[in-house]
């Protein structure tokens, strides 16, 4: 009966994972998947969270259902933290949200709305990026293309290449967008960006897609958001997807959400009510008790302060890791440019090194990148950093020509 199924090629993230996981060697180093460790090369347990933990269990509920939407006091933060306190979408009731399984099954899930809903929209996607970002939308039988996005040469945005792409794409195309910490490269839209990029949106009628899984990551919790909150301030309807793993260190919770802002309240009504349709054709209703946790301490003023400033300090320490990794290479190969290491933010980095080259650091010094060349700075700690910036000095010596 089952002959004929194919072997699975795996996953250029996960399955990567895995083979970390089965490395025995001590020195074995992770740079690829988007985990943050702490300076003990530890994935931390933040302080809130454990006292939210504790809150809810010094209280036990029943381990009823949750409703298909998700929990009511989990959905309301959500869109406090994305969109802000004064958001007049937020105020006038326009904002349809599902709580959802993490940021994947969030974007899964407009994916198979859009494609009931605006079937004739194909999405463009940023080149490159995250792997899974076309798998999760080609799922739901859309087409997906790509817009230019990075420039390699430069290790920045290549941000009027990709507005004349935008400008010419047919009307109520879906353009998928991150506000801060690029994934896969780092590499963000500067502020004074936005509104020409609002603008052709506007114009063009295009409708944005913003994948957010880094908030407080690059500049804050506020600034992160930024692109998201002016795009709504502007009058635009937009889908906005966002994950907790990262920034609440919550990675097998999944905790994420799904946003549309709408018209008016009555159309985000329907349109909440078509959310929660799909939710019932895949999993009924989301797992609860992450976003209990993050319910409670988004509800909580001082829970939601010491988790910022832990948020704050795991953004400092992925700041300093690069500066550190950034001054290892100028003194070990001072004609290689690492500039890009501080300049770009969040958790990931693309070094231009080449698949070969991944290959090696993997081979012979068990540090493990993706093999576009992502690094996640996340995965750099004060024991490690040396040996890394002297395995990838030592790629890059062997090449013998810097690649800025
Ligand atoms: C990553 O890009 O490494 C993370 O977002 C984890 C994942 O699921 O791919």
């Amino acid at each position: 009966m089952f002959k004929h199924v194919d072997a699975y090629p795996g996953d250029p993230i996960l399955s990567l994972m895995e083979a970390f996981i089965g490395d025995q060697r001590p020195q074995k180093t992770n740079l690829g998947i988007g985990l943050y460790y702490d300076d003990a090369g530890k994935i931390p347990v933040l302080a809130a969270v454990t006292k939210a933990s504790a809150m809810l269990q010094a209280a036990p509920k029943p381990h009823s259902y949750l409703p298909m939407e998700g929990e009511a006091a989990y959905r309301a933060a959500v869109q406090e933290v994305i969109f802000g306190k004064d958001s007049e979408a937020v105020k006038s009731a326009r904002v349809a949200t599902i709580q959802s399984v993490g940021g994947s099954a969030s974007i899964h899930i407009a994916a198979r709305f859009i494609k009931a809903y605006l079937p004739q929209s194909a999405v463009w996607v940023s080149n490159p990026t995250w792997d899974n970002h076309r798998v999760l939308l080609e799922s739901a039988d859309l087409t997906v293309n790509t817009y230019p996005y990075f420039d390699a040469a430069k290790s920045r945005v290549d941000f009027d290449a990709m507005i004349s792409t935008l400008d010419r794409l047919p009307k109520h195309s879906i353009v998928l967008l991150q506000p801060s910490c690029h994934n896969p490269t780092g590499a963000d839209l500067t502020p004074d960006q936005f509104p020409v990029l609002i603008d052709t949106l506007k114009r063009r009628q295009l409708l944005p897609f913003v994948d957010m899984a880094y908030q407080g990551f690059g500049d804050g919790l506020d600034e992160d958001a930024a692109l998201i909150r002016q795009m709504s301030d502007a009058g635009l309807h937009v889908i906005v997807t966002n994950s907790f793993s990262k920034n609440f260190s919550l990675y097998g919770e999944r905790v994420g959400a799904l946003s549309i802002v709408c018209e008016d309240g009555e159309t985000a009504f329907r349109v909440l009510g078509q959310l929660k349709a799909i939710v019932r054709k895949i999993y009924s209703s989301p797992p609860a008790f992450g976003a209990k946790l993050v319910s409670t301490i988004l509800a909580d003023a001082q829970l939601s302060e010491q988790w910022q400033t832990e948020l704050q300090s795991m953004r400092q320490r992925m700041k300093d890791m690069r500066g550190k990794l950034r001054a290892a290479l100028e003194v070990l190969v001072p004609d290689f440019d690492a500039a890009y290491l501080t300049d770009q933010r969040g958790m990931f980095s693309y070094t231009g090194l080449t698949e070969h080259e991944v290959n090696t650091l993997r081979e012979r010094n068990g540090i493990y990148l993706i093999r576009s060349g992502r690094i996640c700075v996340a995965g750099l700690n004060r024991d490690n950093v040396g040996y890394v910036g002297e395995a990838i000095a030592d790629v890059l010596k062997r090449r013998g020509v810097t690649f800025h």
